[in-house]
């Protein structure tokens, strides 16, 4: 068998033009959604990624405001922004760019972003509403990883899910969203004892490591399908991710490609819940 491969780079544009369309519709009742996010540092990757959440703010219609911070920033400093833009009404969503220099500590920076704003789904209320099916702003990464699972036209409700990592932004939300969706859901770590068995029992293979080609052919059920969340720069200077695309492909029903998969979903989400951060605060003043 042959996976069909999720073509992450056609799924996001889907849901950015829903975020458009949505954006249109605010923007009709005079309210123009705005992201405001604030990068501390030079961190080469950060920089990257920062340029592409303004990009795709630009393409939905959505307001960027890129706040750059020295390197040398306090942590005083950054929550005095932080307070300003949570005060400020034009501004719907708010990311702090991680990771931050070592001199911050990246909890309090979190947990000082009010709720309504946290269109990241980093902060400790939404990780509980999550916890606790209250509505919420879920994690972009794994939420992106659900719409991809849901694009494949599978029922979800009652499969086996299997989640490699454990991480707060993708393998504990990856887990949550999936029990939400009524999948049996096992996490594996590092400390997880035979982890290509449970692997090979899962429906859903959710592989958030970190770990270049940790995810070998054997460990993918036959009809499965596979998320890979991995990025890795590999020594040919190339991107890869936690499963070995070739080998697993053979097995799987479906599979996301590495680049071309998760990485587009999870900035194309961060526009739905940007969008929807700015919808709700259109309700609360209504
Ligand atoms: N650094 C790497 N990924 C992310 C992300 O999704 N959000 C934020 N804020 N920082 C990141």
């Amino acid at each position: 068998m042959s996976a069909a491969i999720i073509d992450g780079k056609k799924l996001a544009a889907a849901v950015k033009a829903e975020a458009a369309a949505e954006v249109q519709q605010l923007k009709e009742q005079g309210v123009v959604p705005c992201l405001a996010v604030l990068l501390v540092g030079e961190d080469p990757a950060s920089q990257v990624y920062v340029r592409g959440k303004a990009n795709d703010c630009a393409e939905c219609g959505i307001e960027s405001r890129v706040i750059r911070l020295d390197a040398a920033t306090t942590q005083e400093e950054l929550l005095a922004r932080i307070d300003a833009l949570a005060a400020d009404d034009a501004v719907h969503g708010i990311l702090v760019q991680l990771p931050l220099p070592a001199h911050i500590d990246e909890s309090a920076v979190i947990a000082a972003i009010p709720p309504e704003k946290d269109v990241d789904g980093f902060t400790p209320v939404n990780a509980g509403r999550l916890l606790t099916g209250e509505p919420c702003f879920a994690p972009c990464t794994p939420a992106g990883c659900l719409r991809m699972i849901q694009s494949t036209g599978i029922d979800i409700a009652g499969k086996r899910a299997v989640v490699v990592g454990r991480s707060n932004i993708v393998g504990k939300p990856a887990a949550l969203l999936l029990l939400a969706a009524n999948a049996t859901v096992t996490i594996c770590h590092s400390r997880t004892r035979n982890l290509a068995d449970i692997c090979r029992e899962a429906d859903i293979l959710v592989a958030a490591v970190g770990r270049q080609g940790f995810i070998t052919g054997d460990m993918v059920k036959p009809g499965a399908v596979v998320i890979d969340v991995g990025i890795n720069r590999g020594a040919d200077g190339k991107l890869h991710g936690d499963v070995d695309f070739a080998a697993a492909s053979e097995k799987a029903a479906f599979i996301t490609p590495v680049p071309g998969g998760v990485g587009l979903m999870t900035r194309a989400m961060l526009m739905k819940n940007t969008v929807a951060a700015a919808r709700a605060a259109l309700e609360r003043q209504q």
